[in-house]
């Protein structure tokens, strides 16, 4: 599984924590694909570590409580996609004949990797790769295939409307022939999409694409992210690691709801958070130890660990860093982040005219204190 990235995109909630290792529905995004992995039959797992790597072992140790056998490989630079998948074959202990599920760290799907595997074997292939269909492709590899699922050609994040030749893309799962991974150069950073794919390709090699219509998000950005979570919550997508149905909301042990206040649309309260009194919720994530005010109203955002969003407060399309206190009467737009240890005093930001006079939409240069931030990190997408 490849999970050393930066998480750049959710940036600041992957300030102190990988992306991976973000919780979505209660644990780790990585443990529900982990969880998908052993049902289908797989007994060790190598994690291909860069960012923040230590994380994770910290969190998974040898995987034994997840039923399966966990290697860490670490890469002191990041080495790319390709890299990594190289860099971490020295953990492989299959024979060269035998097929290697890799996984981009990020994926929730309900893809059924064992046919993936089968179908892998049965086709004598070098590269399977599970493709998908999204309505926009451009943020995506596409991957066009003729009539019997073979690759005609990448083409990762295309530029020019000329490039979208297809709707398919690299839905990030993919098996490998243990000896084709050997082909990718070592001990230096590769693209698996820019490089090696089409190398291959180029050398004749059988790279098929198995399209399915099964649920699927890549969970990099905060509205997708979000959103993953919320149908995990309410059993849009299956995953072994969610414990049962859960209904509008996920409350996870020591979080603290007071009666008064309206969570839905798969909203998750993680443990020692708290939500008073008229506050409504809306498909969001409350992590570890925030603090909801009376009557804020928080929908499609993400509120950081032991985060304070004040009374009144509301938020549309938000992430709040780690210990950033949103104090009383503030309106974050749409796509607002607030960085980790910042402070907004009460009012600071409106997206109509407040009583300091801001135009709509704007954060009033005096507002922002805390934690040696400066104004520049609380910024619109
Ligand atoms: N170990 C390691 N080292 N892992 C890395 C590195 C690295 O240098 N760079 C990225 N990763 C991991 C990330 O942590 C993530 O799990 C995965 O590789 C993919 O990286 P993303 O940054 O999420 O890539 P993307 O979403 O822009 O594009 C990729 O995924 C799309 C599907 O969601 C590509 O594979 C696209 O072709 C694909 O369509
Ligand atoms: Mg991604």
């Amino acid at each position: 599984m490849l999970v050393g990235g930066k998480g750049t995109r959710l940036r600041p909630l992957t300030t102190h924590t990988p992306k991976p290792m973000l919780p979505v529905a209660g644990v780790p995004f990585i443990a529900h694909q982990l969880a998908r992995a052993a049902a289908a039959g797989v007994t060790r797992v190598v994690l291909a570590t860069s960012y923040l790597a230590e994380v994770f072992e910290d969190h998974f140790q040898d995987g034994s409580p997840y039923g399966i056998e966990l290697v860490y490989l670490t890469e002191k630079e990041p080495l790319g996609t390709g890299g990594a998948i190289r860099n971490a074959a020295s953990g492989l202990t299959c024979g060269p004949d035998e097929p290697v599920l890799i996984f981009n760290g990020d994926i929730l799907s309900g893809v059924d990797i064992a046919a993936l595997r089968d179908s892998h074997l049965a086709a004598g292939a070098d590269v399977t790769l599970h493709l998908t269909r999204v309505e926009d492709p451009r943020a995506f590899g596409l991957v066009p295939t003729d009539a019997a699922g073979r690759v005609l050609e990448f083409l990762e994040k295309p530029e020019t409307p000329e490039q979208i030749v297809t709707d398919q893309i690299n839905a990030g799962c993919y098996v490998f022939t243990r000896s084709v991974i050997d082909r990718i150069l070592a001990g230096r950073e590769v693209s698996v999409e820019r490089e090696t794919f089409p190398e291959l390709l180029e050398s004749g090699a059988l790279l098929r694409g198995v399209v399915d219509t099964s649920y699927w998000l890549d969970l990099g950005t905060p509205g997708a992210f979000v959103r993953g979570s919320a149908d995990l919550v309410l059993g849009k997508v299956d995953s072994p690691a969610v414990p049962g149905p859960t209904g509008e909301a996920l409350l996870l042990p020591g979080a603290e709801v007071d009666l008064g206040a309206v969570l839905s649309s798969g909203t998750v309260v993680a443990e020692g958070a708290s939500v008073a009194a008229g506050a409504i919720i809306e498909g969001s994530v409350i992590l570890a130890g925030a603090v909801i005010g009376p009557d804020a109203y928080v929908k499609d955002s993400i509120v950081g660990a032991y985060a304070t969003v004040g009374a009144r407060t509301s938020l549309d399309g938000a992430v709040i860093g780690d210990g950033a206190i949103v104090e009383a009467d503030n309106e974050l737009p749409s796509g607002l982040r607030v960085a980790c240890g910042t402070l907004l005093p009460v009012g600071a930001v409106r997206t109509t005219a407040g009583p300091g006079g801001c135009p709509a939409g704007q954060v009033s240069a005096a507002a922002v204190h805390g934690s040696g931030q400066t104004r520049s990190e609380v910024a619109s997408r």
